[in-house]
């Protein structure tokens, strides 16, 4: 978590009264990167031989007002850092940059550092007087130690490179770490180990991001910075150092992220945005994937057909909102392929010692491709020889790096933190996935599979008609503003969509919601239900299955039994629904199995409409990032 931004340019004037092109970068960058994390924020820049700090607690914008209460000096090198909090409240003292070496050096981190206590209790008592209460200021604390041990040494201008390389040495957890030193003007030392950063190459300027969108709008050239890398960065050079300080060169890379992306385009907010562009999302993760006869061609997807047609089992890795997406899959795989799959949040995977080898095909779910818990999941597949697919919506991102093959699902920037076209895009991957080792492997039914596969063409203009029904869906937002509590209950595909539809309203209006398969209500969670309390029902398709219909009809009349409310997503002309609900959201007929597809949307909008009649923030909830880079 966190978003980190460095600059290293020319100081340019201030004389017009606006800020120095440094101080315009770094925070256009964090305004881009905010989604990373939005606890507080912070800037260093460096000028006439000092370092210059502006911090607040709080979102970006108080950042920006202080800047301009309280201007900085033109200054050619700046570090900014957005955060999401892990040691320490979000106050202005645990903000980033933290100053040591009486102030004349500022330190910014992305990750945790595990070992911060017993290296705080050592530098306290080296003399370091310690202001906040972050693992982060223990960074800085020990560059400056490193650094002045070093200074006294030697001279030269990879002092600050050398120090940050032994400081990265004695470090353990996972950080990204930018520093500046007022004796190096015009430098800008980083490191990364198992949290991101790139470089962005610009002319007589350079640049540094968590990921490229934080100097998307300066330069579209980049540089992808391996593991355990150091890099020295001023206005017309890049040097990168392994920790030992053996130069490496670094992989170049063209930014294909849109920079018109990450506007609203005339939205109230960007998952408004998000919500309503998930047809086309969808439409581009089946982009010559599906042919006019159903047969599903994936391309080169670095795991050959032949390891895909021996495998024995699939386990699926995910965190969030991409593991019910992973739920989804499941479904489909083991109707269509006859493999059993298992679903595991990837942060419980490698620690119960799961049964994986070279047969075991793993799965990453990841929106992002940076979620640390999913990334340490692929890594421990893979040293057990299990081969790795990725399915990721950002490219070059660090899962489908690590992977042996990925799947993109090109929805695009998602920048609201509440997933929605991801999850439809990797719903959708997932299914393409299915119907792929379906025909590789000759396993179900053909004519229903050949069917799914020509009916997933026609999803996106269902999902065009399911959002037309926007309207309905706010009005019943508003009218439950006052809710405490809402539970979600669906069968089969609709438990997964029943909990992404719980997760969405806790995450955007703060609301308890709890999310889970029908059947189990009479097993406990019955006893929840009292006059009102609200009940969301994914009912199952009357056609496609109705031995679950007629299961699901004698819940809603135990629910209403009791005095529940009940707002049911039923097909079309689904009488018996209506005769019972209090309410019926109606979504198009579809094959179970793609329902998913069109149950979560009308659950997305709830949430959304739900939150902003409460006046929440719709883009960024409270105490969440997007990208999640700590264990
Ligand atoms: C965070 C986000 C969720 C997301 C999860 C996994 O928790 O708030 O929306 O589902 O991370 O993210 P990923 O990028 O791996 O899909």
């Amino acid at each position: 978590m966190c978003g980190i931004v460095g600059y290293a340019g020319t100081a340019g004037s201030v004389e017009t009264g606006l800020p120095s092109r440094a101080v315009r970068v770094v925070l256009e960058g964090l305004r881009r990167l905010e989604y990373r994390g939005y606890d507080s924020a912070g800037l260093a820049v460096l000028a006439g031989k000092r370092v210059h700090v502006r911090k607040k607690a709080g979102r970006l914008a108080n950042l920006s007002a202080l800047v301009e209460t309280e201007p900085l000096p033109a200054a050619a090198v700046g570090i900014g850092h957005t955060r999401w909090a892990t040691h320490g409240a979000p106050t202005d003292a645990n903000a980033h940059p933290h100053l040591a070496d009486d102030d004349r050096l500022a330190v910014i981190h992305n990750g945790i550092i595990e070992n911060y206590a017993p290296l705080r209790n050592r530098l306290a008592m080296g003399g370091h007087e310690f202001l906040s209460e972050t693992d982060s200021e223990v960074a800085a604390a020990l560059l400056a130690d490193n650094y002045r041990s070093l200074v006294g040494n030697r001279t030269g201008g990879d002092t600050l490179a050398a120090a940050m390389r032994r400081t990265c040495a004695e470090l353990e957890g996972s950080f990204t770490i930018l520093a500046v030193h007022a004796d190096h003007p015009g430098l800008i030392v980083a490191a990364r180990r198992d949290s991101p950063l790139v470089v962005g190459l610009g002319d007589g300027e350079n640049f540094l991001g968590s990921d490229v969108s934080g100097f998307v709008d300066f330069t579209r050239r980049a540089v992808e910075l391996g593991q355990d890398q150091v890099v020295s960065l001023t206005a017309d050079d890049v040097t990168i150092t392994d920790f030992r300080g053996v130069p490496v060169a670094g992989r170049d890379f063209a930014v294909d992220w849109e920079a018109a992306a990450a506007t609203k385009d005339g939205h109230a907010s960007f998952m408004a945005k998000e919500i309503h562009e998930q047809p086309e999302a969808v439409r581009r993760t089946l982009g010559g994937r599906l042919g006019a006869d159903g047969a599903v061609s994936l391309g080169d997807l670095g795991v050959t057909d032949e390891v895909l047609a021996g495998i024995r089992k699939i386990v699926i890795v995910a965190c969030g909102t991409a593991s019910y997406a992973g739920q989804i899959a499941k479904y489909a795989i083991e109707r269509w392929c006859r493999i059993p799959v298992e679903v595991d949040l990837a942060h419980e995977f490698r620690y119960r010692s799961p049964l994986v080898d070279g047969r075991t095909l793993v799965v990453a779910i990841s929106q992002s491709g940076e979620t640390m818990d999913t990334l340490m999941a692929v890594r421990y597949a893979r040293e057990q020889g299990a081969p790795v697919l990725a399915i990721c919506n950002t490219v070059g991102a660090t899962i489908p790096r690590e992977s042996d093959g990925v799947l993109y699902t090109h929805a695009g920037p998602e920048v609201a933190v509440a997933s929605t076209k991801a999850f439809l895009t990797q719903v959708t991957a997932g299914l393409l996935l299915a119907l792929h080792l379906a025909q590789l492997r000759g396993t179900g039914d053909p004519t229903e599979i050949s069917a799914a596969a020509r009916e997933l063409a026609g999803m996106p203009a269902k999902i065009q008609t399911v959002l037309a029904g926007e309207a309905r869906i706010e009005a019943l937002a508003a009218s439950m503003t006052d809710a405490t509590a809402v539970l979600f209950i669906g069968r089969h595909v609709g438990h997964p969509v029943a909990m992404e539809g719980a997760l969405k309203l806790k995450e955007l209006a703060y609301i308890h919601a709890e999310g889970f398969a029908s059947g189990e209500l009479k097993h406990g969670p019955i006893a929840l239900i009292e006059a009102g309390q609200a009940v969301i029902v994914i009912v199952p398709s009357l056609t496609g299955s109705p031995v679950l219909h007629a299961k699901m009809m004698s819940t809603i009349q135990e629910i209403k039994a009791r005095g529940g409310r009940v707002i049911a997503l039923a097909d079309e002309g689904d009488a018996a629904t209506g005769g019972w609900a209090d309410t019926v959201l109606t979504i198009p007929a579809s094959a179970p199995l793609l329902a998913p597809l069109l149950t979560a949307v009308p659950l997305q909008l709830f949430a959304a409409a739900l939150a902003g009649a409460k006046g929440l923030d719709i883009d960024q909830p409270r105490n969440l990032a997007k990208s999640v880079t700590v264990e």
